[in-house]
């Protein structure tokens, strides 16, 4: 059983207030690529699918002169510093386990090297599943953060997910009460 669900998470006012600058269709494929990676890499499916979906929450709007600056971004942005913090800010607000909320910020942080002086990450099967799905969902510019849905849709998506996770944990619970 999970404490806190994805539609859970996106119905949340604060993720309302700071996912959506970052572009909702890039963090819900986001989560999708992760759920699939974990499953294949042995990862919790359900953190990397929360970690993905909150990925990008700590996304600052770069602008200059009303348009988006990738330089700029790519210059100044400590986005997974903050978005760390945010996420985790908001699971335990939901009531999400310490231990769990600790490890889906810590993938947050972790999910790119950008702002670190050396690339030189070496990263758990957790961060690994986070940081692939992201590089999976963007495109040149950082254009993946402008697409456009609507809540409905995304929704829809969400609790997909959350039924896909489900089935994965207990699908495990059911392949370790037998071996
Ligand atoms: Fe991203």
């Amino acid at each position: 059983m999970r404490n806190v669900t994805l539609t859970q998470i996106f119905e949340h006012p604060y993720a309302q207030k700071y996912m959506k600058r970052a572009g909702i269709v890039h963090a819900v494929s986001t989560a999708y690529h992760a759920f699939h990676i974990a499953k294949k890499n042995g990862a919790d499916a359900d953190s990397a699918a929360k970690a993905a979906l909150l990925h990008d929450i700590g996304h600052y709007t770069w602008y200059n002169n009303g348009t988006w600056d990738y330089d700029l971004y790519k210059e100044n942005d400590i986005h997974a510093i903050k978005g760390a913090e945010r996420a985790h800010k908001l699971l335990v607000r939901l009531g999400e386990e310490p231990k769990k909320a600790k490890e889906i910020a810590l993938a947050i942080l972790l999910h790119t090297d950008s702002y670190l002086p050396d690339h030189s990450i070496v990263r758990t099967p957790l961060q690994e599943a986070v940081a692939k799905a992201d590089e999976m969902d963007e495109e040149p510019g950082g254009m993946h953060h402008y697409r456009k849905t609507n809540d409905e849709k995304v929704l829809r998506m969400l609790e997909k997910l959350d039924r896909m996770i489900e089935n994965e944990m207990s699908d495990q619970t059911i392949k370790h009460s037998v071996s």
